[in-house]
Parts: C-alpha cells; structure tokens; sequence
C-alpha cells in the first residue's frame, strides 16, 4: 500500500511547480529510460525519483507536461497504450484513460503521439524546462520539436528561446520532506532496523558475508519493502576499511567486526543504516576503544543537528571527536588542530559526515548556498555517520589495529526544537548489539 501515493499530495507538488515556472513556461518530464541488464533481459524498472514525485506514476516510456495556463489543460500526460497482448506478458498498463483518471492528467495521449501534439505546447511558450540527459532516447525526440518551435518564433512571437533545467526547483522542494514522505520513510526505517538485528542475531562465524545479506533481503521483502535502496555492504574484518565493498563474498570469522551499511526502500523512499558489530561475541578491548570513539563522534554530532545549524556542523563535530580519539589512541600524532588543518586524518576518516536522505539515498538538495554551508530548516533529512578505517597494510599502527573498519550511521529529521533520530530503533550501544550478538 503506497503511503506517498495520493493523488492530493502529487496535485499540490505540480501545482508549486506551475507556480514557480509560470507564466510563459512548459516543463516536459521524461520518465526513466529501461536498462539493459544482460542479452534481452532487463534491470528490474524503478521510475526516476523527480517523475514520480510530481505524477506517482510508475510506467516507463511516459511524458509528463505542465503548462500553466494552456487552454487544452495545465497537466498532460503522454504514456503506453492499453495492449491486451503486451499486458499477458508484463502486467497491466494504466493507459490513456487512467492517466486522466487514476492520476489527474487534464489530457493523455499514447506516447507516439508526442511528435503530433506536444508542439502545442511548446509553440506557446517562451521557456522549456527540460532536463538534457536523463533519457537520451527522449532528448532527441524532444530536442527536435523545440528546435521547430524555435523556428516558427520569428513569425509566431512566441516558441521557447531557452532550454531550462527544472530540476532546481524539484529538488528544492524534495530537500524538505511533507509528512506522507516522512511516513513513507518511517516504514523503510522500521523495516531497516528489523533486518539489522536480524543480521546481527544471525551473523556468525563460519557463515559467508553472502548469506546475512540474504537475510538483509528476506527482512526487507517479508516486511514490504521494495528491496534495498542501494547495494547493501557486508563487510568483515578487513573488507570493513574498503568503503563501498559489494561483493559480499568472504567467511566470517568470529569475533571480527562485521560492518553492515543496508538500507530499505519503501514507496520509492530511502532508509540509510550502518552498524557494526562483532561477528557472533562481545567486542574486545581494543574494539570496544575504538567503537566508543566512533559512537561518541556519532552522538554528538546528532546534537548538532538544529535549526539553524549549518549542515558542516555535525561534521566539524564528528571530526574533533575522531581525531582526539585517535590521538589518544597513539593512531594519530600532533596537535588536533594540526591534524585537521593538515589533513592528516583522512587516512582513517576519508568521508564526510552525512548527506541529505529522501527518495534517492545520496538524495537532491543544494549543499551549499552563496559560498557557505546550507542552514538547517526543519523537515530536512540527513544521515550522520562517523567511522574510522584501518587498512590490513596500515604499517603506521600496531598489528592488532589493522584490517578494521566501522561506522555508524542514523538518519536523522530536523525537527522546529531539534532533531529527531528517525532509526532509533535500531541498536547502536555496546550492551544493546552485544545482546544480540551472542544470543543464542
Ligand atoms: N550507503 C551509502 C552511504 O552511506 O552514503
Ligand atoms: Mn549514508
Ligand atoms: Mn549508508
């Protein structure tokens, strides 16, 4: 059951949209192309995240135009046709007529009908939005009809003298998300953190990296979810130090760390969770030092997640912490200050702090605005994960440092008085992990 899929929530998002390009503007909206995976064998479709915020609609080889203000409708829809014999094969289309009734389209056509009447459009308008580039079969196919509509402008007086990129003002409005996005979110986060402690339970050594992944995937599908939001990492003992290991494919060992970055996707909304926890035992010593680090960097730059703040902050945080931890430790030598300016941490802590969480996981959103880092507003969503890596050849460290890495990331909301952490419920305390780590 789709939480973001009311058709309110989709009205308002274009009607802002048409708000902000109006008047004498046309947004045309290419739906994601397919890709191939292998011979005839296509990816597993999933719309592109800017399409389905303004539409829900979930079809490949679709358009979606606002025209504010066009006589014909403000909201037209070009999509595939009902086919009796194609839908036997892959499911059933919503076609012309549901575009209008099912998703609110004023007009709909069948998608071969573009060449005929999107010029209508166009030829009406002084500006375009189009983002070049995301489906290149539709670009040329576009590209021609604005360069014709361009040509008629001398005679005509109107046809788009410019070719603008929506996006900016799309992902404006994705930064800050509407409660039935949180919802949407709330439910990959709860679903994500059941299949962390299903992992952590399950881990043991002698099983493969492999198999908790597939106990990541039966939690995130048993409880609803589409599947992963991006590939999951299950990383142990030293596939931990390498940051986007995939591949899955080692045996565990006990006692090592296992780091584990998954995250659920439901309703075209991201979770974005990593623990790390060792591999059916308690932490030793040492990974308990060096855990404590990372978690006390973790909790205090969630403090700093406010109104207000500037997004670096929790990062400026998490890096003080990391750093004096690792001086403490004999890891790192100097002055903290010294370290930070001169960079010599990125050795063990080569990643920022967060990034903005939404529909995509590393999701839209202007980082930066006139030269300084963004100001926190309430209804923004980010992820703080602080870690440190320690590669297996680091010979700047003693033997028993090497061939480790963790992190530990939540995704938090900015909240009017605060924050919220929205994956609380996931473990993260040294006592909470270990209870499931050697439970029996
Ligand atoms: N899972 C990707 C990230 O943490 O940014
Ligand atoms: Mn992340
Ligand atoms: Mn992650």
């Amino acid at each position: 059951m789709a939480l973001s899929g009311n058709g309110d929530n989709f009205r308002a998002r274009r009607k802002r949209m048409m708000e902000a390009i109006a008047p004498g503007a046309t947004a045309v909206m290419p739906s994601a192309p397919v890709a191939v995976r292998s011979g005839d064998v296509e990816f597993v479709y999933r719309q592109d995240s800017d399409f389905y915020y303004l539409t829900g609609f979930t079809e490949p080889e679709s358009v979606a135009v606002l025209s504010p203000g066009h006589p014909d409708g403000e909201f037209v829809m070009f999509v595939r046709p009902r086919d009796k014999e194609r839908e036997t094969w892959t499911g059933r289309r919503a076609g012309v007529e549901g575009a209008m009734l099912e998703y609110g389209a004023d007009k709909a056509y069948v998608i071969d009908e573009l060449e005929k009447i999107l010029p209508r459009y166009l030829e009406k308008s002084d500006r375009v939005h189009y983002p070049l580039g995301l489906n290149e079969k539709l670009d040329e196919r576009v590209l021609k009809l604005i360069r014709w509509a361009h040509t008629m402008r001398p005679r005509t007086g109107t046809g788009p003298s410019s070719i603008i990129d929506p996006r900016d003002i799309i992902h404006e409005a994705r930064v800050k998300k509407e409660p039935a996005e949180l919802e949407a979110m709330r439910r990959a986060m709860a679903i994500s953190a059941e299949a962390h402690k299903r992992a952590m339970m399950k881990a043991r050594g002698g099983m493969g990296e492999w198999q908790i992944e597939a106990e990541i995937d039966y939690a995130f599908r048993s409880n609803g979810a589409t599947g992963p939001s991006y590939p999951s990492i299950v990383a142990s003992g030293p596939n931990a130090a390498t940051l986007h290991y995939i591949n899955n494919d080692r045996e565990m060992r006990t006692g090592e760390l296992l780091l584990i970055d998954a995250g659920a996707e439901y309703d075209f909304y991201a979770a974005d969770i990593t623990r790390t926890s060792p591999i059916g035992a308690r932490f030793t010593g040492l990974q308990r030092s060096l855990y404590e680090i990372v978690l006390d960097a973790q909790l205090k730059a969630i403090d700093a997640v406010k109104p207000g703040a500037h997004f670096d902050a929790p990062h400026e945080v998490a890096l003080r912490v990391l750093v004096d931890g690792m001086r403490q430790l004999g890891i790192l030598h100097g002055s903290a200050d010294e370290i930070i300016e001169k960079g010599a941490y990125q050795r063990y802590y080569m990643h920022r702090t967060g990034h903005w969480l939404g529909m995509d996981v590393h999701d839209v959103g202007l980082y930066r605005v006139d030269g300084a880092s963004r100001v926190l507003e309430p209804g923004m969503v980010l992820t703080v994960e602080p870690g440190l890596y320690i590669c297996a050849d680091d010979e700047n460290v003693p033997e028993s440092f090497r061939g480790q890495g963790i992190r530990i990331e939540d995704d938090v909301l900015v909240t009017a008085d605060g924050h919220e952490v929205m994956t609380a419920a996931t473990p993260k305390s040294i006592a909470d992990v270990e209870a499931l780590t050697t439970a029996q």
